[in-house]
């Protein structure tokens, strides 16, 4: 079979390897679509900080089932996983937060992933796709990351939210916020995505730090109140030092987006908010299952969301065009047929 390997920072190679092996507990699935996520990005560019190569990306997927014992599923089922391996024994996987399990092996992260045709992954990991096509299906992962987030964060229609941030992760947090009923307001710095929310979200208020004075606009907005829930989703550490002091007295901060280094603020400000902050990662079964509840329902329409779509053979080709910003892509999907 045929996969991709990134065999160093800014090396893809495409390469022939023997079928997977299905150890027992496993099936065995043939891919059929790969979302191209952030971390494939900066996998691919040698700034994903802890990583190693080579490794075959792709955690966002969407596949057939082929071949196992999984009960439920047979042959030609749509399906995608979740791919976060968790191991079940720890003191978060006992508490029912397999999300940040202590020993947690990412597929195609940690470990090596689904740029490829077949994959064979453990029957508990499966879910059922039927209902939806494959693009639906390779968008779930990145929406359950928005899902989790705003479940953690309890948004109800009482709440207004700030999302920072417009990327894949930002767009889902916006939905799943607007779904609880919340008000929505977006901030990024590129302008092509701010229009997106606009036109495509409905999101009335938008901000960008390079034009306005944030704290001043969030003001405006909110009656002065502020907002009272406030997600980053940038990954960007002064967005998320200065955002301490958007929050509304009593809010909650939640950081879905990643960075390396170390946050400051000050703790009168902080305490006299009586200021939440949580981070937020990964995602559980419960938001998996809730995120293709919604797809069902036609709630949300994430394919939207796809501004890039190439053949798998072409993706090596494809690859540095697609991430280069010039071409203001949103979400980018693989397809392996
Ligand atoms: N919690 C998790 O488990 C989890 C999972 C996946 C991704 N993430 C993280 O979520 C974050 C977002 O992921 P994504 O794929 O949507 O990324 P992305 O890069 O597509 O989106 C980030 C957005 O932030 C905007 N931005 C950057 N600097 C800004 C600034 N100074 N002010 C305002 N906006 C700014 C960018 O213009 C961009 O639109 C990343 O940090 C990623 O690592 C977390
Ligand atoms: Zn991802
Ligand atoms: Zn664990």
């Amino acid at each position: 079979m045929k996969y991709i390997v990134c065999e160093k920072p800014h090396e893809f190679l495409l390469k022939q390897k023997p079928m997977p092996q299905q150890k027992p507990g496993e099936s065995l699935l043939k891919i059929k679509k790969i979302g191209v996520c952030g971390t494939d990005i900066h996998a691919f560019g040698g700034n994903q900080p802890y990583f190693n190569y080579p490794r075959i990306l792709g955690h966002e997927l969407a596949a057939e089932y082929i071949e196992g014992k999984a009960p439920g599923f047979t042959t030609g089922d749509k399906v995608t996983f979740i791919p976060y391996f968790h191991c079940g024994k720890c003191i978060a996987c006992r508490n029912g937060l397999t999300n940040c399990c202590v020993n947690m092996q990412v597929f195609g992260v940690h470990i090596d992933g689904g740029m490829a045709e077949y994959v064979s992954i453990k029957d508990e990991f499966l879910l059922h796709g039927e209902g939806l096509d494959y693009e639906e299906l390779a968008l779930v992962e990145p929406l359950a990351i928005a899902a989790h987030a705003v479940r953690r964060a309890c948004v109800t229609k009482k709440d207004t939210v700030l999302v920072m941030g417009a990327g894949p992760i930002g767009l889902g947090l916006i939905q799943f916020a607007q779904l609880a009923g919340a008000e929505v307001i977006i901030m990024d710095i590129n302008e092509y995505r701010l229009n997106f929310c606009q036109e495509t979200l409905r999101i009335s208020h938008s901000i960008n730090p390079l034009k306005e004075e944030v704290a001043d606009s969030l003001s405006t907005f909110t009656n002065g109140d502020m907002p009272t829930v406030v997600f980053d989703a940038t990954g960007n550490q002064n967005v998320m030092n200065s955002a301490f002091n958007y929050i509304a007295h009593g809010g909650r901060f939640v950081l879905v987006g990643l960075q390396k280094g170390e946050l400051a603020f000050s703790h009168p400000d902080f305490h006299k908010r009586e200021s939440t902050l949580m981070s937020s990662r990964n995602a559980t079964k419960q938001d998996f299952d809730y995120v293709l509840q919604t797809l069902r329902s036609g709630k949300i329409e994430p394919k939207k969301y796809i501004t890039h779509r190439g053949a798998f053979n072409d993706t090596i080709d494809n690859f540095k065009n697609w991430i280069n910003p010039e071409n203001n892509a949103i979400k980018i999907i693989i397809d392996v047929d």
